[in-house]
């Protein structure tokens, strides 16, 4: 019988093959981006019931397993790759995602993972110094009259929402931990929030009812000169705002909401700011692009998903606090196992998430930006960006097609006609087709197709073919 060691090595090499030929056959689209079979038939091919009950996946088995696995995907490293906010992984990132889970270092506190911590630490760091906001050793960081910034890695943005939400409670609001809600608390968010924002409200206890739409422009974009009176309306009805969000960017259409003016009134009204940077925080890492965030180092907390547009594998989510302690006093628990006086070489990040086992996410975030080098992350922001802009022109140059608005990062809102449930076909008969995958999104309450660009792959002559493929698919239904 082969050690565990050199079982690791062959499997690992048989792997590597398998997922180097998918890699390549999806570049150069010999195989569907997109294809759905059914569930039960997947089951049955994937070999589920016989591989758990035979057990020794191992050698020609696993690899017959992991083509008939990856046989099974939806292929984000194809050019046709259009649909969603999700990272066309770095393959060193990935194998950081592979080494983090070999060593299953479950890293909230410092004594169960040091490099990941460490690691954590030094990315966390990385992040807030492109928002702007104060680093520090890790000796310093729970000096209580230090207001230098902090955070925390969590799996996804909707988690990070909540969790930044949790410290604006818990610094707007501090007796709502032990005595519950008072009652009259409101979180105001833009109308095109994510909707991880009403989720977190009825979490969190307030009630989606008390989680309303920001004033906004008929883009849909917060509008601060009118968020003034809705405060004060609140208020002569006994209402509290707890926290306002801020779109950087939208999920829909990608736009970027003002945040030197929101961040005015908030500050006026001593009401908490929120940025859901999720998406558009990636913009941070470019010096072309980084004025789409002007006056983000003005909130109070940031989320950042480094799993959407900075090549990091899924998933890996910040948030940020530009006041550390808000979020190390965000929760208020015991746990006598884990929280003691101890020797302490380095940084316990469990009291700053709602998890207590949480995955070394930092490693494929720091082997991603390795591996890339800042100037080339910067770089492919900003082809994603680019590529985006040149598909909208395309697009609208095209008789018929109608490009919602001028992308501000890589997202493009279009259609074509205008009936709504057209669009919903279109994009049905695309999936099926499996040249492309693309999305469709609520926008202004019409209908849209929309893309999304994470893959550099992606070219205008394949945007061309989409387009003759949806003109194609269109002559049928009309
Ligand atoms: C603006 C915004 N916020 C939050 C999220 C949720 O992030 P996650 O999918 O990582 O939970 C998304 C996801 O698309 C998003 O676009």
């Amino acid at each position: 019988m082969n050690s565990p060691n050199k079982s690791l090595q062959k499997n690992a090499a048989i792997v590597a093959e398998a997922l180097s030929e998918y890699i390549e056959s999806s570049g150069t689209k010999q195989a569907p981006v997109i294809h759905q079979e059914k569930l039960e038939v997947l089951i049955e091919r994937l070999g589920l019931e016989q591989h758990i009950t035979e057990g020794d996946l191992s050698g020609e088995k696993l690899r017959a397993f992991v083509t008939d696995y990856l046989d099974a995907t939806t292929r984000l490293h194809h050019p046709g790759f259009l649909a969603h906010q999700v990272a066309v992984p770095n393959l060193t990132g990935a194998l950081g995602s592979w080494i983090d889970g070999s060593t299953n270092n479950a890293m909230a506190i410092y004594e169960m993972g040091p490099a990941a911590s460490s690691i954590e630490y030094f990315m966390i760091n990385w992040m807030l110094s492109k928002i702007g906001w104060t680093t520090v050793s890790s000796d310093r960081q729970l000096d209580p009259d230090s207001s230098h910034g902090g955070g925390v890695l969590t799996h996804g943005g909707s988690l990070a929402n909540l969790t930044a939400l949790l410290a604006a409670r818990s610094a707007r609001v501090p007796g709502f931990w032990k005595s519950g809600n008072p009652g009259n608390l409101v979180i105001l968010v833009p109308e095109q929030s994510h909707y991880s924002m009403k989720r977190a409200a009825a979490i969190l206890g307030l009630g989606e009812d008390n989680c309303l739409s920001l004033p906004a422009d008929q883009d849909g974009r917060v509008l601060p000169a009118e968020m003034e009176s809705q405060i004060n309306e609140l208020a002569s009805r006994g209402k509290r705002v707890m926290a306002i969000v801020a779109n950087a960017c939208g999920t829909a259409a990608g736009l970027y909401d003002p945040l030197p003016e929101i961040a005015a009134i908030c500050r006026q009204h001593n009401i908490w700011l929120h940025v859901d940077a999720a998406h558009g925080g990636g913009a941070l890492v470019s010096a072309q692009l980084r004025h789409l965030l002007k006056g983000i180092e003005l909130a109070d907390s940031v989320v950042w998903d480094a799993h959407k547009m900075m090549c990091t594998p899924t998933v890996c989510a910040a948030v940020l606090v530009r006041d550390h302690r808000h979020l190390d006093h965000a929760f208020e628990q015991e746990a006598s196992y884990l929280l003691h006086a101890k020797d302490q070489p380095g940084f316990d990040f469990i009291s700053r998430t709602v998890e207590c086992t949480k995955a070394g996410l930092g490693l494929r975030l720091f082997m991603t930006v390795a591996a890339m080098g800042e100037s080339g992350l910067a770089a492919h922001v900003e082809g994603l960006v680019e590529q985006a802009r040149s598909a909208a022109k395309l697009i609208q140059d095209r008789a018929g097609f109608e490009v919602a608005i001028t992308p501000e990062t890589n997202i493009v809102c279009f259609r074509l006609g205008d009936d709504d449930s057209q669009q919903l076909e279109i994009r049905r008969q695309l999936l099926e087709h499996g040249d492309y995958y693309i999305s469709s999104t609520l926008y202004r309450n019409i209908r849209w197709l929309r893309l999304v660009f994470m893959n550099p792959l992606t070219s205008l002559d394949d945007i061309r073919q989409l387009l003759d493929d949806i003109e194609e698919i269109h002559s049928h239904l009309v």
